[in-house]
């Protein structure tokens, strides 16, 4: 399938709820990522990160201490609006762009990233891409996680049953959603993910999983994270230029409702007063494939 330019951040309202909902990435998986840049660089920072499908910044904010000068570019304007309110430092700039066009010099960049969006790209471009603005020696790095393990901190037990109940009402919403083309498209990314992962053309490459817990959630960080991923669900997807029509038929329309009231339901069973405070602790998967020799290798892509 035609993946290019799939765009499901084009209204403002969307990058709102991402940037409330996803999680950033911690220093550790910045540090992991940078160290397994080859060149040497005797105690000064490297020149050149570029980011495609930045979103909101979250990768970009943590990774750019390490580097002179930092190109991020997400293919939705309004992703790239508020990553620039989000920005934490000057030497960052962001641009409208796509991931198989990137806007950056031949083998220019130490680093190339992409965090939670290589799905979404018309792959062979983008690894052409990826081998262009590459310096020899420099790396791609691809991030990608999936739905948290989520535990209520007062009852260790309900971890499953809070977790599956998460993922059960994702789904759903996911499969039942709207127009066939987006099942379609969920289905072909689910199944895909993987092979995306094992297919970066290198031999060069490592895949780390990095734990990445938030301690201290409440119910509402949950059900932000779950309206971050079911944008597609509330608004209408475009691609290229196209805009695919909103399915009315929606039955999820109360899905976080749902969740929310089973949560209570969870939490009564178990002799917890679902009205008192409880803190949750949200733990992330991270992959990191980082592939060091991707230039040297493939000089016929
Ligand atoms: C799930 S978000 C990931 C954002 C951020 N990197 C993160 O780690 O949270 C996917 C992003 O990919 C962008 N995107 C989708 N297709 C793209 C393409 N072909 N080129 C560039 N960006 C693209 C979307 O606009 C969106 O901001």
């Amino acid at each position: 399938m035609d993946q290019t330019s799939l765009r499901l951040f084009e209204n403002p309202t969307f990058s709102d709820i991402y940037a409330k909902g996803r999680p950033t990435y911690e220093n550790k998986i910045a540090q992991h990522i940078v160290g397994k840049i080859r060149s040497d660089l005797k105690g000064k920072k490297h020149e050149l990160m570029v980011e495609v499908a930045c979103g909101s910044g979250q990768a970009t904010n943590v990774l750019a201490p390490f580097f002179l000068n930092v190109l991020a570019s997400d293919i939705s304007e309004s992703q790239i609006a508020q990553a620039k309110t989000l920005c934490q430092f000057d030497h960052i700039n962001y641009q409208v762009g796509s991931a198989e066009k990137i806007d950056a010099k031949d083998a220019s960049a130490d680093l190339l990233v992409v965090a939670e969006a290589m799905h979404w790209f018309q792959i062979d471009s983008f690894f052409s891409e990826a081998q262009r603005v590459l310096k020899p020696d420099g790396c791609l790095a691809v991030i990608g996680y999936d739905v948290p393990k989520i535990t209520p901190k007062t009852n260790a037990g309900l971890q499953r049953q809070l977790t599956s109940s998460f993922r059960y009402h994702m789904e759903k919403t996911i499969n039942n959603n709207t127009s066939d083309k987006l099942v379609q498209i969920f289905r072909e990314i689910k199944d895909n993910y993987p092979q995306t992962f094992e297919g970066i053309p290198t031999k060069q490459k490592s895949k780390e999983i990095f734990h990445q817990i938030y301690d201290n959630w409440e119910l509402k960080d949950i059900t932000d994270v779950m309206n971050s991923m079911m944008l597609q669900k509330n608004y209408a997807i475009t691609k290229g230029h196209g805009i695919l029509p909103r399915d009315t038929k929606d039955d999820c329309a109360n899905v976080i409702d749902v969740f929310v009231s089973d949560v209570s339901e969870m939490l009564k069973e178990s002799g917890i007063s679902p009205e008192c405070v409880i803190s949750y602790e949200a733990e992330f998967e991270m992959t990191v494939i980082t592939a060091s020799d991707f230039f040297l290798e493939n000089t016929n892509l």
